[in-house]
């Protein structure tokens, strides 16, 4: 069964609750239309302002739902917004946590419409940012304004971070975090920008997978020489890059900086049967992705080998000629930018180092090549038994009347591991769109029937942690 059979008219709030929802129906789905146009990019200088924009616009939605101590907090580089709703004494604290900014938009032209001119069709918000994370954003709210509606205050105390940097690393957080703990004191952590599970499984995520993010710079000369000239009597930048690359991963998926899997905590029998028992059908992930075959790590399953086990990939590389027709030269210089995907226990700044150590060792003579750090963030392993996840399971059965699932995702949310080693909270990871929504990718889309039906989850939720042994 899965989440597209739940709405409208969900059982699971009280009727008047239910009632409200309904009839902000609309207006929900326009506020995130207007919130996905704004051209939110953290990575892209161009867009400070736009970053500016789109925490000012999340600003004005707590100050309407009457929340305080509303803030657009400065930082060395994106704002971050914060504000409470702590009107619930005696109740559980929930930090909630998404982010507002987005990945970069190209390549243009394979987007229906322009990537921030979002639209609604056929039960689908399209558009940049509506799923990963500005749809989880509105839902929250309008969680919230549902129940402003009805004259109900959420049933525990919310502290609001949102930040602009998620999808650059999350520095500015990090700093923010530790001289700010007390603003923050809270008895449990909710991220929503997670999925639900392949086939639109209502799912919990229990894990995630850290990152380490590195750019690796082959340098022959100050400008590109003839290839007849020169050829053969000076290292090539490209050839040299490749071989590096080559030698950092296998065929079989095992990655060979030495080291690197010194930390990695293995799955335990019960984990691995636990992942085996979930409804993951590889072939139609594989036809989905359109790609012509999987490839897993030798010795582990195409889905631990997505969510649990680490990974190395380049994300791009260049160099050289790249334009139509032939030139005959050897690049100046070559490049590749390159991210490993990490697991408990990890260390990014460990592997960054191993990384580089093994680089420089492996580097052949005749070019210079540097192995700079771009950003890390440490992997995330939630109990499932925690009050807290439980009050979520809770949530999504009352919503969706199926047992959502436990599961690992292999993707990053550099915040989740500060703040349960910062803040010692843990970390309840609840979200909504389907796995397959295009994030970081053209057409990025949310079905509407999951932003309803999480909305009433999230409302739902507050409930249920209500009840939480503090
Ligand atoms: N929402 C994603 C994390 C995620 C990915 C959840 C896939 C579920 C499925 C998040 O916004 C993201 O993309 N994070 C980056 C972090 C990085 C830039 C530090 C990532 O994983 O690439
Ligand atoms: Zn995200």
């Amino acid at each position: 069964m899965t989440a597209n059979s739940a709405i409208p008219g969900s059982t699971a709030l009280d009727p008047s609750l239910e009632a409200a929802m309904t009839s902000l129906r609309e207006a929900r789905a326009e506020a995130l239309l207007e919130f996905a146009r704004i051209p939110s990019i953290s990575a892209l200088p161009e867009h400070a302002a736009d970053m500016v924009t789109a925490a000012e616009w999340i600003a004005d939605r707590l100050r309407g739902l009457k929340a305080t101590e509303v803030e657009v907090v400065k930082t060395d580089l994106h704002p971050i917004v914060y504000g409470k709703i702590h009107e619930a004494p005696g109740a559980p604290t929930a930090l909630v946590y998404c982010h507002f900014d987005v990945q970069p938009a190209d390549p243009l032209d394979l987007w229906e419409t322009g990537p921030f001119d979002p639209f609604l069709e056929d039960g689908r918000f399209v558009g940049r940012g509506v799923a990963d994370d500005k749809g989880q954003i509105v839902m929250h709210l309008y969680a919230l304004e549902a129940l402003r509606l009805v004259g109900r205050a959420p049933a525990v105390n919310l502290t609001f971070v949102f930040e602009g940097e998620e999808e650059y690393g999350s520095d500015s957080l990090f700093a923010w975090i530790g001289p700010n703990r007390s603003r923050l004191a809270a008895d449990v952590a909710v991220i929503s920008d997670t999925t639900f599970f392949e086939g639109n499984v209502p799912a919990i995520t229990v894990g995630l997978r850290g990152i380490m993010y590195a750019q690796i710079d082959v340098v022959l000369s100050p400008v590109d020489l003839h290839s007849g000239g020169y050829g053969g009597a000076v290292e090539n930048p490209a050839n040299a890059l490749a071989r590096i690359i080559a030698s950092l991963k296998g065929p079989d998926g095992r990655v060979k900086i030495p080291g690197f899997y010194d930390d990695v905590v293995a799955l335990t029998p019960d984990e691995r049967a636990a992942m085996a028992a979930l409804p993951f059908d590889a072939e139609a992930y594989r036809e989905e992705t359109g790609v012509p075959a999987l490839v897993g790590e030798a010795g582990w399953t195409i889905l631990e080998s997505k969510t649990s086990r680490p990974t190395l990939d380049v994300n791009g590389i260049w160099g050289g000629f790249q334009g139509d027709g032939a030139k005959t030269i050897i690049p100046a210089h070559a490049h590749a930018k390159l991210s490993t995907r990490l697991v408990a226990k990890q260390n990014p700044t460990k592997i960054f180092e191993a990384l580089r150590d093994y680089v420089a060792q492996i580097a052949p003579p005749g070019v210079t090549v540097t192995t700079t750090y771009i950003h890390g963030g440490e992997a995330s392993l939630t109990p499932t038994d925690h009050p807290a996840t439980q009050a979520a399971v809770r949530a999504l059965r009352a919503v969706y009347g199926v047992e959502p699932v436990f599961m690992r995702e292999g993707g990053s949310i550099p915040v989740t591991a500060a703040f349960d080693h910062v803040l010692g909270l843990p970390v309840v990871l609840l979200g909504f769109p389907q796995p397959n929504c295009n994030a970081h990718a053209p057409n990025e889309w949310l079905s509407e029937a999951n932003f309803e039906s999480g909305t009433r989850v999230i409302a739902r939720f507050w409930d249920e942690l209500a009840a939480m042994r503090r």
